[in-house]
C-alpha cells in the first residue's frame, strides 16, 4: 500500500471478526514499533501482546468498552520511565510511546488489519490484570484484528484551523 493510502485508510476499528491474526502479522506490527524514533533513542517502553481471551475480557472491562472483547489480540503500550521529562517540559513517555503505538496502527492498516487507540481505561485495573509494576505507566491499549466494520467519513478540522505560519 502507498504511504498516503495507509494514512487515509487507518481508522478506529470497533468491531472485529472472530478470526486469529497470524503470528507473522503480529511480529510485523511489533517490528514497526521497534523502528520508531524515541528521545535519545532510549526506547523506554514495553509492548505486551495479549491473546488470552480471559485477559482480553478483563481489559475490555477495565476500559468499559465491550467491543474490545472481539479483538483476537490487544497490544498494550507501557512506559518504563514515566517520570522523565524532555528539556522542553513535555513528558518523554507520552511522546515516545505514542509514536511507537501509531507505527503499530499504521503497519496494521498496511497489513489489512484494524486497530483502535484506547486511552479510556483504568490505569490501576490494567496494571493489576497484566501485573505491571507500580512505577511504570500504561499509555494505551490497542485492539488488533480483522475489521468487521467500515470506516466512516473522516471529520477533521481544516488546515486553516490547525496551522499558522510564524
Ligand atoms: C490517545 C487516544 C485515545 C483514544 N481513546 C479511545 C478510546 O478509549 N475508545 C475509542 O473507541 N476510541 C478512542 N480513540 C479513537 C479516537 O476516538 C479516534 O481516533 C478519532 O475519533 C478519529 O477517528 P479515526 O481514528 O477513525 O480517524 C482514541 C484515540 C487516541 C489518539
Amino acid at each position: 500500500m502507498e504511504f498516503k493510502e495507509v494514512i487515509q485508510k487507518r481508522y478506529s476499528c470497533r468491531s472485529y471478526k472472530d478470526e486469529p491474526v497470524p503470528e507473522e502479522k503480529i511480529l510485523s506490527l511489533l517490528e514497526a514499533a521497534r523502528l520508531a524514533p524515541s528521545a535519545h533513542n532510549r526506547q523506554p517502553y514495553r509492548f505486551i501482546v495479549v491473546k488470552d481471551k480471559e485477559k482480553i475480557k478483563k481489559l475490555a472491562e477495565a476500559a468499559r468498552q465491550s467491543f474490545i472483547v472481539e479483538a483476537p489480540v490487544v497490544i498494550v503500550g507501557v512506559a518504563l520511565d514515566p517520570e522523565d521529562v524532555l528539556p522542553c517540559g513535555v513528558p518523554t513517555y507520552a511522546v515516545d510511546v505514542a509514536i511507537a503505538m501509531e507505527h503499530i496502527a499504521l503497519q496494521a492498516t498496511d497489513e489489512g488489519l484494524g486497530s483502535c487507540w484506547i486511552g479510556a481505561f483504568s490505569q490501576e485495573k490494567v496494571k493489576e490484570i497484566l501485573q505491571i509494576p507500580e512505577n511504570q505507566k500504561v499509555v494505551a491499549l490497542m485492539p488488533i484484528g480483522w475489521p468487521n466494520d467500515f470506516p466512516s467519513a473522516k471529520e477533521r478540522k481544516s488546515l486553516e484551523d490547525l496551522v499558522s505560519y510564524q
